[in-house]
């Protein structure tokens, strides 16, 4: 396994393992991530390491998704736990770049005055970033893409993975790959969750014992709204209530929402036709969760 901190160097290795191989022959899948890698992330480097020759994983903590406000300085950072955990799962190179390497000026090492980062942004659409994270994490979603249209752009892969976890993360980065014509294909993932239902997540571990195991109700409100629905419970209004009704039960817990969307386009629904994803986010303490689940009646 191979350890890239350059995207000279990353270039340079890849032009070499492509060379002299047909293009069909030989495909290159990513897993971008921010690190503080858990079974999750294992799920998609282990698809990718199924259905490619050659597997990068990047780990870069990107402070263009992060707000002000949000946890950029606190984000688990691990490179060596980290590519201890790929070693062994096939990776065959982690890209790692700086922000300087990306050309990304950190906001925390800028003053207020030079805030406004020098890069050229990917801005996802209006009607994708108005709902769900979107309404409370401005920036966030444009922060995505233009660090992954980067990625892809130093990669070049033929396929790129990523968790049904960040759902609305998975449809705009689809959306993006179909606007903006990257010739590869994105591979989603179903949610990894802990036992108890708790989908993993790097930020658990901010989470006290007693707050993971308060953080199960997100799951538990979902899973009865599902019931509901096989029971033909169509309504918004209604699933939504289920979930929020069950959200209740802990009162540590501040809700920020509770939408159903669908699960390419995110425009709100009030009825599931065919599908819906169903997702909350919310707070316990400082630490922000989120979770979904698709309805589908296919
Ligand atoms: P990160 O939060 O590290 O997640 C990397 C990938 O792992 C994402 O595609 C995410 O959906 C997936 N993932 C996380 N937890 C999962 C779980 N419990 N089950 C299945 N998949 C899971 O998402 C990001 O990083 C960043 O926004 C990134 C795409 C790297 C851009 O900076």
């Amino acid at each position: 396994m191979r350890l890239f901190t350059t995207v000279a160097a990353l270039r340079c290795y890849l032009r070499q393992a492509r060379a002299g191989q047909p293009n069909s022959e030989f495909e290159v899948g990513l897993v971008p991530t921010m690190g503080a890698l858990h079974a999750g992330h294992l799920s998609l480097i282990e698809k990718a390491r199924k259905e490619n020759n050659l597997v990068v994983v990047s780990i870069f903590v990107n402070p263009l998704q992060f707000g002000p406000t949000e946890d950029f300085h606190k984000y688990p950072r691990q490179l060596e736990i980290d590519r201890q955990f790929c070693e062994p799962a096939g990776v065959d190179v982690i890209f790692a770049p700086t922000p300087a390497e990306l050309g990304i000026i950190p906001l925390a090492k800028v003053t207020p005055e030079e805030s406004s980062l020098p890069v050229t942004e990917v801005i996802p659409p209006a009607a994708m970033i108005s709902v769900m994270c979107g309404r409370s994490r401005l920036g966030h979603f444009p922060g995505v893409t233009t660090i992954v249209a980067k990625l892809f752009n130093i990669v070049q892969p033929d396929k790129a993975y990523f968790g049904q976890k960040d759902a609305q993360q998975l449809a705009i980065i689809r959306r993006m790959v179909q606007d903006l014509n990257f010739p590869m294909k994105i591979v989603g993932c179903p949610i990894i969750r802990e036992p108890s239902g708790l989908a993993l997540s790097s930020r658990n571990q901010y989470l006290t014992p007693e707050q993971k195991a308060e953080a199960t109700i997100l799951y538990q409100g979902l899973k009865q709204a599902e019931i509901a629905f096989h029971k033909g419970e169509v309504k918004s209004q209604q699933l939504i209530a289920i979930v929020k009704a069950q959200l209740a039960r802990v009162s540590s817990l501040q809700t920020e929402y509770v939408e159903l969307v669908h699960p390419n386009t995110l425009k709100p629904l009030t009825e599931i036709e065919e599908v819906g994803l169903l997702a909350i986010a919310a707070r316990l303490g400082s630490t922000r969760l989120i979770d979904n689940i698709l309805l589908d009646k296919r």
